[in-house]
């Protein structure tokens, strides 16, 4: 097959990078290692920055998430058993909206396979070759037999285990990682909403997160040791440390449910530099990792691929190298002050093993800052939006 940019991996990034080269007359064909089924129906992340809502609008795959999605011009900090508002449309003029990332990936296949756009589901082994020639090529195994694309780029979209980044040869890597000496427990539950803004929880038996997903089904979060097992975690101690952790002294109340659905979540930062090597390009996980905390992940994948996709036209427009070879720094300057603020987020919620009674103190006067200081409230506001 030929092609002129093959893109690895139909998560948000690869998905929305051919949509976008398709508007702009570029060709691609996106391989996927999963099946459709398989990656419209993983649960993830579901914050999306104004930027990230506006993009996917004017680019006609937002009809959706207009319809569904719900827009919250704020997020509650919860600490020492109170609730502060950090007023994030008042502070900033944006606002986020929650839709599923399994709801963006569903518009986005929709959107290219109306378009006759090439998604190849289920390829195994892929191997991408050539990478420093002006030709480089991805082969695969689908149906049986070996396929090979040859194409003008390739965009590594495949995430953090997948194959493009350990494509390029380690010493044209720069790889920068912290681990975080917890996870998350994720469940969806069955029930009616219990606050109509994100609540972030700071608490000394570890973090809660309260978000929705729709007026029948919210989706909770609690710290958890990253080595757990989901069968160490029956409802009835899941609802516990909810409770214990979410509770306030102004009678505040979680609504429980039937929970259908549960995982436990890594927490990890991770860059590499650059973010080209030849004619590769990395866009989204495969590139950067960001703990969850502070809602960044998606809305990087996104990011990155409108710098990339713009790059790529500009290339096939006129010939210009300037945005590819721009691509890298441009990107990363936005990855590396999301890095900051998620860890920012992090460090400042979570219990660590090793704190001491002195830094749950600095926890809480650094809470306390955020909560009682305009100017600290702008700053997590305007990271937090974008
Ligand atoms: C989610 O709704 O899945 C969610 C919300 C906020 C976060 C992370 C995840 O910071």
């Amino acid at each position: 097959m030929k092609t002129q940019i093959a893109i690895v991996g139909a998560g948000p990034a690869g998905l929305l990078l051919s949509h976008l080269l398709h508007l702009g007359g570029v060709d691609s064909v996106v391989i996927e290692s999963r099946s459709r089924q398989e990656i419209e129906a993983t649960i993830r992340a579901g914050v999306l920055e104004q930027g990230t809502v506006d993009l996917l609008a004017q680019s006609g795959v937002g009809e959706r998430m207009k319809r569904e999605g719900f827009v919250h011009e704020g997020i509650i900090l919860r600490f020492a058993g109170r609730s502060h508002r950090i007023a994030l449309s008042e502070l900033t003029g944006r606002s986020i909206s929650v839709y599923a990332q399994h709801e963006v990936i569903k518009d986005l296949v929709s959107a290219r396979l109306d378009a006759g756009g090439k998604l190849l589901f289920e390829v195994k082994d892929a191997a991408l070759y050539d990478l420093d020639s002006a030709s480089p090529k991805v082969r695969f195994h689908r149906d049986g037999g070996v396929e090979e694309i040859e194409s003008d780029f390739v965009a590594g979209c495949d995430g953090f285990h997948g194959v493009s980044r350990p494509s390029i040869p380690s010493r044209h890597r720069h790889e920068f990682t912290r681990t975080y000496p917890f996870g998350w427990f994720g469940i969806l539950v069955e029930a009616p909403p219990s606050t109509e803004e994100l609540i972030y929880a700071h608490h000394e038996r570890g973090f809660a997160l309260v978000s929705t997903r729709s007026p029948q089904i919210q989706r909770l979060y609690l710290q958890c040791d990253p080595e757990d097992e989901l069968k160490s975690w029956p409802d009835a101690r899941i609802w516990e440390e909810l409770h214990r952790r979410l509770a306030t002294s102004d009678g505040w109340k979680l609504a429980e449910g039937r929970i259908f659905q549960r995982g436990i979540i890594a927490m990890r930062s991770f860059v590499v530099e650059p973010l080209r090597y030849g004619r590769l390009f990395l866009a989204g996980d495969a590139a950067h990792i960001v703990p969850p905390t502070g809602a960044k992940g998606l809305n990087l994948a996104v990011n990155d691929v409108r710098v990339l996709a713009s790059a790529f036209l500009e290339y096939f427009q006129s010939g210009s190298e300037a945005g590819l070879k721009a691509y890298s720094a441009s990107a990363l300057k936005r990855v590396w002050r999301a890095e900051h603020f998620s860890w920012w987020m992090t460090s400042m919620l979570h219990r660590f093993h090793d704190d001491t009674p002195f830094q749950h103190r600095l926890q809480l006067a650094e809470l306390d800052y955020v909560v009682s200081s305009k100017a600290k409230a702008i700053t997590l506001a305007e990271n937090y939006v974008g």
